[in-house]
């Protein structure tokens, strides 16, 4: 996968796994990473579907409805990647944590819906359910970070309520941050990301 990877200057803290939003691309959220962790090492990866020329990390049939069979089969495509870029690059594959937003957000929660260990950690800026009525790996004790806004037209605040309890129930560590905002990646959940990354790296 098309990808981006800056050792910090911290080898042995968790390298962060950046994901973009529909659009984006692998250099999209390295301020934010400046940001939130200036001194871990970062992957960035762009995602491999293209819908109109964006940039994406698995198919979706309209907005907000996502092609499940693409979209298994992309996220196994990104797990398999992770291990490959953890060889290549010499970084501990199990001291990962993702930082996605929107569209990237979505394959960091279905990485957590369908591998046990696939991530130590995630920081998910308005995620959706990623997919509904299949059993969750045993994710006891990983913490998860979501942002999401009470005016999100794309996500709406049921289903960030249906994502914190399908991850707690299987045993993740979930915070909840909110703001009265829309889909928008704002600096206050930044900062917010940022002080729970340092209690939960
Ligand atoms: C998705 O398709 O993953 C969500 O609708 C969010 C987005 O627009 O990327």
């Amino acid at each position: 996968m098309k990808h981006i990877y800056k050792q910090g200057a911290d080898t042995s803290a968790p390298t962060l796994l950046l994901l973009h939003g529909t659009g984006g691309t692998e250099t999209d959220l390295l301020p934010l990473a400046n940001l939130i962790a200036p001194s871990y090492s970062i992957l960035s990866v762009r995602g491999n579907v293209l819908e109109n020329g964006m940039p994406r990390f698995f198919r979706r049939l309209a907005e907000g409805v996502f092609d499940e069979e693409d979209l298994v089969f992309r996220t196994k495509e990104l797990h398999d990647f992770l291990e490959e870029a953890a060889q290549r690059y010499g970084f501990n594959r199990n001291n990962m944590i993702a930082v996605g937003y929107s569209n990237g957000a979505n394959i960091a929660g279905s990485l957590l819906f369908h591998y046990q260990n696939a991530l130590k950690g995630a920081i998910l800026h308005h995620p959706m359910v990623p997919r509904r009525g299949i059993p969750l790996p045993d994710l006891a004790g990983t913490p998860v970070f979501i942002s999401a806004g009470t005016n999100d037209p794309i996500c709406p605040s049921q289903e960030t309520t249906e994502l914190e309890a399908l991850l707690t129930d299987a045993g993740a560590n979930v915070h909840v941050h909110w703001e009265s905002f829309g889909h928008q990646l704002t600096r206050s959940e930044v900062e917010a990301a940022k002080t729970w990354l340092q209690k939960n790296k």
